[in-house]
């Protein structure tokens, strides 16, 4: 198996497939605005996800499940105007596609037409099915999400490690080849026990992006404001801060707001 980089123009869900193929992991990082998705395209990131986690993110919700489809087709349209390679998928809002096939299907039409994202992500296996088959009949590339899905939350009631009982991690395995079955492109598969993560990507030839799941998995996911240190209340085991801008953003806002008081700013060249 090769690890050698191969250099993509554009990236699309066939590239990841291959990307798996070829050993060259696969880096995606979360966007819900222009500026930053624009940043991310430059530097090299494969996968763009506009997440739902814009709930918590952006909006300050405690979960995932209050953001709408509007809001989600609003922060995916600025990330699609920001991209030239990035391969953008877009998380599809609890509640657009829970309560059956028909109106998964609209809800998607309604993400592609209007945002020009490249593909959807939903949560759940088995359950979730019968959208998933009429999504991709539609010509609607997917991407599965399995493990911890935030929008069960209430159901969870916690946001702990998943499948780490036998039957749990047995029918996370189920639902991953299933999801293969169905013809979706990746799976993201959320905290859930290296070991079992690594075998579910063993397992299956479509690429497997791990958020708290381990290298053993095909690429991984974190959401970009928590990576540069922008929120500091998370501190998940999984989570690799880059940068620490909550501290250095708060002490430039001080300084700012110390140079207007002190009347030092605008100075004479700052002014016409
Ligand atoms: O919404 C999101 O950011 C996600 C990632 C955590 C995978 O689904």
């Amino acid at each position: 198996m090769s690890t050698a980089k191969k250099d993509y123009k554009k990236i699309t869900t066939k590239s990841l497939v291959d990307m798996k193929a070829n050993g060259e992991k696969i880096a995606m990082l979360t966007a819900y605005d222009f500026t930053m998705a624009k940043i991310l395209d430059h530097s090299g990131i494969d996968v763009i996800l506009v997440g739902d986690s814009a709930s918590n993110v952006i909006a300050g919700h405690e979960t995932t499940l209050p953001i709408t489809l509007n809001d989600m087709i609003y922060h995916a349209s600025a990330v699609v105007r920001a991209c030239q390679r990035a391969l953008i998928v877009v998380d599809m809002p609890f509640g657009s596609y829970q309560s059956d096939a028909k109106e998964a299907l609209r809800s998607a039409i309604r993400i592609m037409k209007e945002s020009g994202g490249h593909a959807v992500k939903l949560e759940g296996g088995k359950e979730i099915k019968d959208s998933i088959k009429l999504l991709l009949k539609a010509g609607i590339p997917v991407m599965g999400h399995l493990g911890l899905t935030p929008q069960s939350i209430y159901k969870f009631g916690t946001y702990t490690v998943r499948a780490k009982e036998e039957q749990e991690a047995e029918k996370l395995m189920n639902d991953a080849k299933l999801l293969e079955s169905l013809g979706c492109f990746a799976i993201v598969l959320e905290k859930v026990p290296a070991k079992l993560a690594e075998e579910v990507a063993k397992s299956l030839t479509i690429p497997i992006i791990g958020i708290g799941a381990g290298g053993g998995v095909d690429g991984q996911v974190l959401v970009t404001h928590d990576m540069l240190g922008m929120t500091h209340e998370f501190s998940p085991r999984f989570l690799r801060r880059y940068l620490h801008l909550y501290d250095e953003m708060s002490s430039a806002f001080s300084r700012y707001v110390e140079d207007v008081k002190s009347k030092d700013f605008p100075n004479e060249q700052e002014q016409y």
